[in-house]
């Protein structure tokens, strides 16, 4: 399927010291930040069509035989827990992820042995292997904080998959909410969550943080940064890295994407 690439902008310098604009966060930030309440704060996320996208496609190039299957920044193994249980087939997998305190509590899910874990920034290095499928949920790919980044890990990507793999993405569509935000997460008798957050539009850049203000455990912070992309964005620098665009829908149940959709999930295969 063809799609119009739009061109992408040189991102204005981020005057702080790294290149997630927020001086002390790396790659490992966000995973350390969210280890301990992933779970009880995400487990219910309304993606369960990106579990049952990955499935019927996987059913039918790899109907008879186990996959090899890679997830780049696995997390708790919310995802991948649920494709193995949505799997007939004995598939080996593996998870990436940068922060080990988000692989110790995957560690905890008790998860079969054919899943291997590594502790990797994914846009330095991946598992060796030639995958059938690799794929990267909930808007994780914005984890990577520039387009150098994100290019590094698509040409990774690239070269791990099968000639006949893909590389699947679920991603929202970037909206034009620009500038600050305030908003409560949650108040019990004992604590409140703030969300706070700072959208800059020209360099395409959201950071903010979880504040919990708690009566036994005092102030604690969970920061996090986004740098996002539109989809023919992320189709242009997929183009450079190797891989070209198969399939984008809105849903995981075939919606067609249009330009109206907030959601994209996407396909590649490798062009080489
Ligand atoms: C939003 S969570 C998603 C976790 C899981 N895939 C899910 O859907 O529940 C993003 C994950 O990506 C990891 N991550 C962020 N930057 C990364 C990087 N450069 N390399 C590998 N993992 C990264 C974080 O540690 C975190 O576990």
């Amino acid at each position: 399927m063809a799609w119009c690439t739009e061109a992408v902008p040189n991102l204005p310098h981020r005057e702080q010291t790294n290149e997630y604009g927020l001086p002390g966060y790396g790659a490992s930030s966000y995973g350390d930040a969210f280890a301990d309440i992933y779970d009880e704060w995400y487990e219910s996320l309304d993606d369960a069509d990106f579990v049952r996208f990955m499935t019927t496609h996987l059913d039918t190039y790899c109907a008879q035989r186990d996959a090899l299957i890679l997830e780049l920044g696995v997390g708790t193994g919310r995802l991948l827990a649920q494709l193995i249980t949505a799997r007939l087939q004995k598939d080996s997998l593996v998870g990436v992820d940068s922060s080990a305190a988000m692989l110790a509590a995957l560690s905890k899910r008790g998860l079969p042995s054919r899943v291997s874990t590594m502790c990797c920034d994914m846009s330095r290095d991946l598992p060796p292997g030639s995958f059938d499928l690799v794929f990267i949920g909930y808007n994780t790919i914005f984890n990577l904080p520039s387009e150098q980044s994100l290019s590094a890990c698509l040409s990774l990507v690239a070269s791990r998959i099968q000639p006949d793999g893909f590389l699947i993405i679920d991603a929202v569509v970037p909206n034009d909410a620009d500038g600050d935000n305030v908003s409560v997460r949650s108040i019990t008798t004992d604590s409140v969550v703030l969300s706070i957050s700072s959208h800059n539009k020209a360099s395409q850049h959201i950071s903010g943080q979880f504040i919990e203000f708690s009566k036994t455990d005092g102030v604690r912070l969970r920061p996090w940064v986004l740098t996002y992309w539109t989809p023919s964005q992320l189709d242009t620098i997929a183009t450079v890295a190797g891989l070209e665009l198969m399939d984008r829908y809105a849903t995981g149940d075939g919606q067609p994407f249009t330009s109206d959709s907030p959601r994209h999930i996407s396909r590649y295969r490798t062009s080489r």
